[in-house]
C-alpha cells in the first residue's frame, strides 16, 4: 500500500478515533479504534493496534490498549470485541489477556500465516463494566 492507501485504510471514521504513540519525533505506533458493528451492533467496541518493529517490547503496545479500553469505556461501549487475533501472535495474546480479554473462539485455520501456514483466529473479548 502507498502512504495515501494505509492512511485511508487506518485513519477510523467518527464516531472512532485513531491514535499514535510518539517519543519526542518518533512514531512508535498506533491504534485505531470504534464500534464493532453498525447499528444495533454499535455499543461493541473493536481496536487494532500496530508498533514498529523497532520499538516492541517496550510497553507500547500496552500504553496503545489501555488508552484503547479508557476511551471505549468513557465513549459509553459496554464491551470491546478483536476479531481476528492471530493464535500465534503470543505477544499479542498475551498483551490483550492480561488486559483483561478472554478468548471466546477460535476459528479454525482462518488465516494462512507466511511461515505456519493454516492458524486460527481467536475472537477476544472483554467487559467494559469492572475495574480497568
Ligand atoms: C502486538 C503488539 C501491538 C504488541 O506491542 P508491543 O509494544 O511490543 O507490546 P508491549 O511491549 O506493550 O507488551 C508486550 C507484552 O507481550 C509480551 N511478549 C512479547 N513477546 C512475547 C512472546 N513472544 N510471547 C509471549 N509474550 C510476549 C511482553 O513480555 C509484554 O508482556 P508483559 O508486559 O506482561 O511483560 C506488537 O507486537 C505489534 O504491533 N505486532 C504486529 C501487529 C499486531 O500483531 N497487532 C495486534 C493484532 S491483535
Amino acid at each position: 500500500m502507498s502512504s495515501d492507501e494505509s492512511r485511508a485504510v487506518w485513519t477510523a471514521e467518527p464516531p472512532g478515533r485513531t491514535v499514535v504513540a510518539v517519543d519526542g519525533g518518533t512514531l512508535l505506533g498506533t491504534a485505531r479504534m470504534g464500534p464493532n458493528r453498525p447499528g444495533r451492533g454499535s455499543h461493541v467496541a473493536t481496536a487494532s493496534f500496530m508498533v514498529h518493529p523497532d520499538h516492541h517490547g517496550r510497553g507500547v503496545g500496552r500504553r496503545l490498549g489501555t488508552d484503547a479500553l479508557a476511551w471505549a469505556r468513557s465513549a459509553g461501549y459496554r464491551s470491546m470485541q478483536f476479531n481476528a487475533v492471530v493464535e500465534t501472535n503470543r505477544a499479542a495474546v498475551h498483551l490483550w489477556q492480561s488486559l483483561g480479554f478472554t478468548i471466546l473462539a477460535t476459528v479454525p485455520e482462518a488465516f494462512d500465516h507466511p511461515e505456519h501456514g493454516l492458524v486460527g483466529l481467536h475472537v477476544m473479548h472483554r467487559r467494559l463494566d469492572d475495574a480497568l
